[in-house]
């Protein structure tokens, strides 16, 4: 890894021969990281941080186990005494502090993170920035300042008699004129309307560019069939950032080890990567305790850990779960099998011929015996963003715990679990331009810690014998085994990509060209559009007639766009529509208008050629 930042002998002492050869001096860089960020009032975390700690840039230990807590390490703070893993210390903050001068030194190791070059033209220097520990979370605040533009109303396609108290509250769309001459409409403000006012495409999306974001994704280049990649495959998985794939290969470049169990400078660089992805996640999700953030494999995992576990505990015969009918098998076998094994009974939430779920038919499935509402933000086959925070409040006021799959929201829409008010939260990093086989689950500390573990081993133990095991506290209670470390620091390093575009400007952008391909397809004779909620998030599913869905998923592949084609893992929302499979264009926001107006080309042109046989 190269920096054009100069250069000078490093101040910090050394004690590992490989930090001798540092290209960065560890200090200014902590000092310019900490003056930069004194400097910025909102920065998070600014009020409270105490010199020590500010001096370094980086972040003071929190939640410190109450004293006489049976986990108390002998260690005390120190997470370098052989034979001490960190998480005894119970004081998980703390390995993010480099605690010798080894690991200080370390700290000139960080990789760049580079910023996304949407980024560039905002006045600051890139190469400051880029230069800086990417370790360092809160100056990506300073870098990331677009405002918020104008949020929009209805769709084209929208029906007028559609559920009002089911709009998304992230549906900020402005009036856009397209090339095509086509007009994405405008919203009025939820929160109070400021008038859309005609701008150009860039003025529309300021600190969005998107043909700067996509020369960030290295595959977006590829061609297939002789032809530009396409991808509009991005319900099933996203692609990647260069961001993220230099951070994982700097991970196994100069970091890698595994994480908690030794003395040497490469375990805690490990930690201090691993743990540093945690309080990211945390972060992105406004959870209040990075403790309550679990590593799993995915969206799948989370849910069936929760299932076994929470569901282990509490549920018993007669109770009830809810789901809706909306939901990825992941959010229905695991409770299906759960059901099963306790006598416990499964009950769907209806939905509405646009594809929203009925709250009134809600409210009347809930009763004495619910003990679970289970409810996925986004589908992953309409696109339909459900109003979870309505769902999770009627739930809550019952005393239900609740659980929102945000598989197919993370990447759409700002997530913010404290206002959605679930006490568990969970979703995929490879849905959100991170890694495959990584992913979060979020839960409140309380039903958490009246949760036993779900898989045994090692990590999650605090001591054993062969008479009695005691655990270690959370998040380590449900991280059995050596984790997937490398890819959760992938995770991290992928959110704060998407913190540094910000969420609201990529919701906005995004939520513009699903408008427009709702629009742009609904005009194509015979096709049918499957989800037609206002507000939708990502995904465009659509019949042809006369054509099987494989038929247009290898006529468009074969002009290089991808698209999903089958049952999307969700059958039954798709039987509720009549239809065993659909087409499934799904946008992310380095797609633009001219890649759906390719996708529309293709599609008219089948609808023809059938037309005309
Ligand atoms: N859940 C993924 C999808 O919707 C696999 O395609």
């Amino acid at each position: 890894m190269t920096s054009s930042i100069p250069t000078q002998p490093s101040a910090a002492p050394a004690a590992i021969g490989h930090e001798l050869q540092s290209p960065l001096d560890t200090q200014l860089l902590a000092q310019l990281a900490s003056a930069i960020f004194r400097n910025a009032p909102d920065a998070p975390g600014a009020p409270g941080v105490s010199s020590a700690f500010s001096g370094f840039g980086v972040q003071p230990p929190h939640n410190i186990a109450p004293p006489g807590s049976p986990f108390a390490s002998p260690a005390g703070f120190s997470p370098n005494l052989p034979g001490t893993p960190i998480p005894q210390g119970q004081i998980p903050g703390t390995n993010l502090l480099p605690s010798n001068p080894a690991q200080a030194l370390a700290l000139g190791h960080r990789p760049q993170i580079d910023l996304p070059k949407a980024q560039a033209g905002n006045g600051v220097p890139d190469v400051a920035f880029a230069a800086l520990p990417g370790y360092e979370p809160r100056l990506s605040g300073l870098t990331a300042a677009a405002p918020v533009g104008t949020p929009a109303a209805g769709v084209p396609w929208a029906n007028p008699t559609s559920h009002v108290s089911s709009a998304p509250q992230f549906y900020f769309v402005d009036a856009v004129q397209l090339p095509s001459g086509f007009v994405t409409p405008a919203k009025p403000h939820p929160h109070g309307a400021q008038a859309a006012t005609p701008a150009s495409h860039h003025e529309r999306h300021p600190g969005f560019d998107v043909q700067a974001v996509r020369r960030d994704f290295p595959i977006l280049s590829e061609r297939i069939n002789g032809k530009p990649l396409i991808w509009l495959d991005n319900a099933a998985t996203t692609h990647k950032p260069r961001q993220v794939i230099e951070r994982i290969a700097h991970f196994y470049e100069h970091e890698n080890s595994n994480i908690h169990r030794a003395a040497h400078a490469l375990a805690a660089r490990a930690t201090d990567a691993y743990e540093h992805a945690r309080e990211v996640v945390r972060r992105f999700i406004n959870a209040p305790d990075v403790n309550e953030v679990i590593f799993v494999r995915g969206t799948t995992e989370a849910i069936n850990l929760v299932a076994k576990s929470w569901g282990g505990k509490h549920v018993g015969e007669g109770d009830e779960i809810i789901v809706s009918h909306l939901e990825h098998h992941a959010n229905i076998v695991p409770w299906q099998q759960l059901a099963e094994a306790k006598g416990a009974k499964l009950r769907v939430i209806p939905v509405d011929d646009e594809g929203q779920i009925r709250l009134d038919e809600y409210q009347k499935l809930i009763n004495d015996r619910t003990k679970l509402v289970a409810i996925g933000h986004v589908s992953n086959t309409l696109g339909t963003v459900v109003p979870v925070k309505q769902v999770v409040e009627i739930a809550r006021r019952r005393g239900i715990v609740t659980l929102v799959d945000g598989a197919q929201s993370i990447a759409h829409t700002p997530v913010d679990v404290q206002d959605i008010g679930a006490d568990f939260f969970v979703f995929s990093g490879h849905k959100i331009f991170a890694p495959t086989g990584i992913g979060a689950l979020w839960g409140r500390r309380k039903v958490l810690e009246d949760m036993p573990p779900w898989q045994g081993g090692g990590n999650m133990i605090a001591d054993v014998t062969f008479e009695k095991t005691v655990f270690q506290p959370l998040p380590n209670t449900f991280e059995a085994g050596t984790g997937n470390i490398a890819d959760a620091v992938g995770l991290g390093a992928a959110l704060e990509y998407v913190e540094r575009l910000g969420i609201e400007n990529i919701s906005r952008y995004e939520h513009a060209l699903v408008d427009y391909g709702m629009q742009q397809l609904g005009s194509i004779p015979g096709l049918r559009l499957i989800g037609t909620v206002p507000g939708k998030a990502s995904v465009l599913s659509f019949t042809l007639a006369g054509y099987t869905t494989d038929e247009v998923g290898k006529a468009l592949n074969a002009e290089g766009i991808a698209v999903r084609t089958g049952h999307h893992c969700a059958q039954p929302i798709l039987r509720r529509f009549g239809v065993e499979t659909t087409v499934r264009p799904s946008l992310a926001f380095y797609n633009t208008f001219e890649e759906i107006d390719a996708l529309v080309t293709v599609v008219r042109r089948l609808a023809g050629q059938r037309r005309a046989q």
